[in-house]
């Protein structure tokens, strides 16, 4: 064993419950349950997996106590005996790889839709949530008394089910923390209006669950140290709280940030955020509790968790979204392996944003196998065959890993000198250097099956004719779309991506055409160095959206400097010194721009499709050589194509 993890992997007590080691997977909504809300094997699979990657304790996701408190599609329950089953095989598979389980009882409260609670939203008060902009209705004493008693219920069925613990979700903007807040709390009865009146529901909560499981059963409370909003309750608030909620009959804390209207949606931090932001708030609740705290917020690298526990900081630490990005980290690190990582980069497009605003099942962009564990290890294929991969990009690299595990022999071709494709420039704004890092682990593991990228190589029609591969992956990626504006041949108009590279010189004043994350990015790469960019937009809304942790600090960043948006705004004509562009209302507008940048899209470069169809040469065309997207669909395209030859 590593012993520089020493306090990591040291076994602790909550309660009876006996963990291996301090780390924790905190709750993680997936979309994996299926309909009916019952456990499904995919599930099961996903989180089996996660514990035989070497975690102490698994908190599921959350687990609705009521079906009115549904916050998402395929959420959990154990509001019925009828969940026990399900959850009893679950518990049964996390235990067979020597972890501990606790089930996360969750009412959402007005953090919902209509649609997934089945009812109109229930809450403290009618006030709809700031970021689902719900209707909801005010819960009466009586409401309030049935729900208490169904986490009661919930809790002991969680008990019957096997489980070692459960965790009360406190956090979150979710229902106990919209009583707990003076921002979402308006009450003036019992459950409102003083400190004490907004604590009673969650301490009734932690009371009844306490009285339901009796006292040897782990029972941990999750809050958010702060709400991190204006008028939300802060730190001082929680310093007061916790120690009741161990009155009450709380085993551990684990201390979380934000609500759903937090700025910068620090309850799963981007990139943006520093790593281990939140330690703090956890070091606070534990100077005011002797037992365990668990800290969390962006802790991917287990060194960070081992120098916080030697810190003091917490008790036991929560690695969230590093375990879908490499189940087996906790095992590699234990090994002293640690740059054999697959590292979370917080970039939440794949885990939470899927989820979240696409509607989709919860996933990681860099591995593609998060949520595919039912579906078994990659097998060798019986007939290994010749593999040509057009294109060294996210998509041809993914490719290669996986048609490398099936056993066949690959040559991977890349046209540039260097691989990465569009990579080299994304990763080169203010805090998408972890791309890089993913980059590089991808490439060991490439060198350690061999497999050697042939730089400089174009692939044309007459090589794939003298190589006779018996199968080629198209992922030749995307070029900059340069559509016909007058001007834009001109001597003060350069490429996004060649600026990211420093290929292009940038004179301010900026004018960047086109506000996706390509032009926002740029804007902030360029705002680092203190220039403002007008960044002009044809759409009548920001194509990067503020709601995302992402999108909040791009924009902050971009106007603190001076830069701005213009949107509904159409480009005319590039002049040696400005750009001419038209309103919805059709009036025109000169903004001065020495510069300009294009930032207006991308084209599949897919000529070679053709000459593969014509030709009759088994091929798949995968990433932006299919249609120009993200990382998301490069990494997993080329994953399944590699996986399925
Ligand atoms: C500035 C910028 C920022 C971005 N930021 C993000 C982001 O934050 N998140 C996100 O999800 N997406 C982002 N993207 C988009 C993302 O980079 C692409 O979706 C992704 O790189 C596509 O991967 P790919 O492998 O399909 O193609 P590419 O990355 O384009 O790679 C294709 C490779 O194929 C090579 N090639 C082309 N033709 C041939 C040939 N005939 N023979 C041999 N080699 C060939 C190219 O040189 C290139 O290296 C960004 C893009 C840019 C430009
Ligand atoms: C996809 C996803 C779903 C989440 N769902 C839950 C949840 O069900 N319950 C909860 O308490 N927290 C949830 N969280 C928050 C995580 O438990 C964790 O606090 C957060 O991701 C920060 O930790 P990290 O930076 O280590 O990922 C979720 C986070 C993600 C990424
Ligand atoms: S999608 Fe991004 S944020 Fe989510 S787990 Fe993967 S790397 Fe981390």
């Amino acid at each position: 064993m590593s012993t520089e993890l020493k306090n990591i992997f040291t076994p602790i007590k909550i309660n009876t419950m006996e963990v291996r080691n301090r780390a924790v997977m905190p709750a993680m909504a997936t979309g994996y349950g299926n309909p009916d809300s019952t456990v499904s094997d995919r599930l099961i699979a996903y989180l089996a997996r996660r514990a035989k990657g070497g975690t102490g304790l698994i908190i599921t996701e959350v687990c609705a106590i009521d079906p009115r408190g549904k916050g998402f599609g395929a959420e959990i329950g154990a509001w019925d005996d009828k969940f026990i089953p399900g959850l009893n095989k679950l518990a049964d598979a996390v235990h067979a790889e020597g972890a501990r389980i606790a089930l996360q009882l969750h009412h959402a409260g007005r953090e919902t839709f209509e649609g997934i609670a089945g009812a109109k939203p229930e809450a403290p008060s009618p006030i709809p949530s700031a970021v689902l902009n719900q209707a909801c209705e005010q819960m009466s004493v009586d409401r309030i008394r049935t729900l208490v008693a169904a986490y009661a219920s919930a809790a002991e069925r969680a008990k019957k089910a096997g489980f070692d613990a459960v965790e009360v979700h406190g956090a979150h903007g979710y229902l106990p923390c919209q009583f707990l807040s003076p921002f979402s709390n308006a009450r003036d009865d019992e459950y409102g209006g003083s400190d004490e009146n907004r604590a009673r529901f969650l301490l009734e909560i932690v009371a009844a669950v306490r009285e339901s499981v009796g006292p040897d059963f782990a029972v941990i409370v999750r809050i958010s140290g702060d709400e991190a909003i204006r008028k939300g309750f802060d730190l001082n608030f929680s310093k007061w709280l916790a120690p009741k909620l161990v009155g009450a009959g709380a085993d551990a804390i684990h201390v979380s940030v934000g609500v759903y209207s937090t700025p910068g949606n620090l309850s799963i931090a981007s990139m943006d955020t520093e790593e281990g932001f939140n330690l703090f708030r956890a070091r606070t609740i534990k100077e005011t509790v002797k037992v365990p705290v668990i800290g969390v917020g962006r802790i991917h690298d287990p060194r960070l968790g081992e120098q916080a526990l030697a810190r003091g900081d917490a008790d036991m630490i929560s690695f969230g979204r590093q375990h879908l990005t490499d189940p087996d980290f906790l095992n590699k690190a234990r090994e002293g392996r640690h740059d054999d990582i697959r590292r979370c980069i917080a970039c939440n497009q794949g885990c939470i944003e899927r989820l979240m605003f696409e509607f989709k099942s919860a996933t990681c962009v860099f591995n593609p196998d998060c949520g595919n564990e039912y579906k078994g290890e990659v097998q060798k294929a019986p007939d290994p065959k010749k593999v040509w991969i057009v294109g060294a990009g996210p998509a041809g690299v993914s490719a290669a890993m996986y048609a490398a595990k099936r056993g066949h022999n690959i040559e991977i071709f890349e046209s540039g000198k260097e691989p990465g494709g569009q990579l080299l420039s994304a990763s080169m704004p203010p805090h998408k250097e972890g791309l890089k890092q993913w980059f590089a682990w991808a490439r060991k593991q490439l060198e350690a099956a061999g497999i050697r990228i042939q730089r400089g190589m174009n692939v044309t029609p007459e090589m794939i004719a003298q190589g006779r591969p018996d199968f080629v992956i198209l992922a030749a990626g995307a070029s900059p779309l340069v559509p016909a504006i007058p001007g834009i041949d001109g001597q003060s108009v350069v490429e996004a991506r060649d600026v990211l590279l420093g290929k292009a010189q940038v004179a301010a004043p900026v004018a960047i055409l086109g506000a996706g994350y390509v032009g926002m990015e740029t804007a902030d790469y360029l705002a680092a160095k203190g220039i403002p960019s007008v960044i002009i937009e044809m759409k009548q809304f920001p194509p990067v959206n503020a709601f995302t942790a992402h999108g909040y600090w791009l924009n902050k960043r971009i106007k603190e400097v001076g830069g701005r948006i213009e949107l509904n705004s159409t480009v005319q004509r590039i002049e040696e010194k400005s750009v001419v562009f038209r309103r919805a209302d059709g009036s025109e507008q000169t903004e001065p721009a020495a510069t300009v940048i294009l930032a207006l899209g991308a084209r599949p470069n897919n000529v070679l499709e053709s000459y593969l169809k014509e030709s009759n040469i088994p091929h798949s065309t995968v990433g932006d050589a299919k249609t120009p997207r993200r990382f998301i669909e490069a990494i997993h395209e080329g994953a399944r194509a590699g996986r399925e030859i």
